[in-house]
């Protein structure tokens, strides 16, 4: 179905932690998920590795070279529903590649200001990559991260992703339980069924889906 990527410049911001959740969600929803850690530092393999959930099932480590990554991901797209692809921050290189391939490239933004800048720098690469696909794939989505939700800059964030004209993702805050479910080695909706932070991937998850279902 759809092959769906996750990037950013900066390192921290979250997109490990929305893959591998977005990936509980795809799985509850009855989809057969593969998740590609493109990242050399691998930290969503380490995750997995870490405990006996969802995602020791789901996520596969790339070792290859960038380049590697369009094939590697069509491969994987064969197997299952739902391909999700966590890129590695700072190198460009990678979150190209998962821009020429992904049906949807979804960008994550931290609440501070240099998170803002960063993203704008990643949506311009993700546009780049449109341009050289000559289609208008990816689609490219904004995700508020990490969000000190109810505060003002909770708030503000919102209002100036919308500034950059950029449709805006329902938002994932940060909550205690996103942590600490990946010291067990599990996702949210394992770790804390039900708490505010499995609500939110649930919704982003619906959201996201929503839009990949879009062909
Ligand atoms: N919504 C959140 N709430 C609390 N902690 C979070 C949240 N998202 C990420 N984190 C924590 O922030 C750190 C960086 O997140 P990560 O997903 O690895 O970022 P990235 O992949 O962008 O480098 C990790 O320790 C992670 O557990
Ligand atoms: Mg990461």
């Amino acid at each position: 179905m759809a092959i769906i990527a996750v990037a950013g410049r900066k390192g921290g911001i979250g997109k490990s932690t929305i893959v591998g959740n977005l990936a509980a969600e795809f799985a509850a929803m009855g989809r057969t998920v593969a998740a590609l850690d493109a990242d050399p530092q691998h930290s969503l393999a380490a995750w997995a590795a870490q405990g006996h959930g969802m995602l020791a099932g789901c996520v596969e480590k790339m070792d290859g070279g960038a380049e590697t990554l369009p094939a590697r991901a069509r491969k994987a797209q064969k197997e299952a529903d739902i391909v999700l692809i966590d890129t590695p921050p700072g190198t460009p290189a990678m979150a190209y590649q998962a821009a020429l391939v992904a049906d949807l490239l979804l960008l994550p933004c931290g609440p501070s200001p240099l998170d803002l800048l960063a993203l704008k720098e990643a949506l311009a690469q993700a546009l780049k990559a449109r341009a050289a696909r000559r289609t208008k794939r990816p689609r490219i989505r904004f995700v508020p991260s990490k969000v000190l939700m109810n505060t003002n800059l909770g708030r503000s964030l919102h209002s100036s992703l919308k500034d950059m004209g950029r449709k805006v993702l329902p938002p994932v805050g940060q909550r205690v339980a996103v942590a600490e479910a990946v010291a067990e080695g599990l996702t949210v909706r394992e770790y804390a069924p039900g708490s505010a932070a499995h609500m939110e991937f649930e919704k982003l998850a619906k959201a996201v889906d929503k839009i990949a279902s879009r062909s």
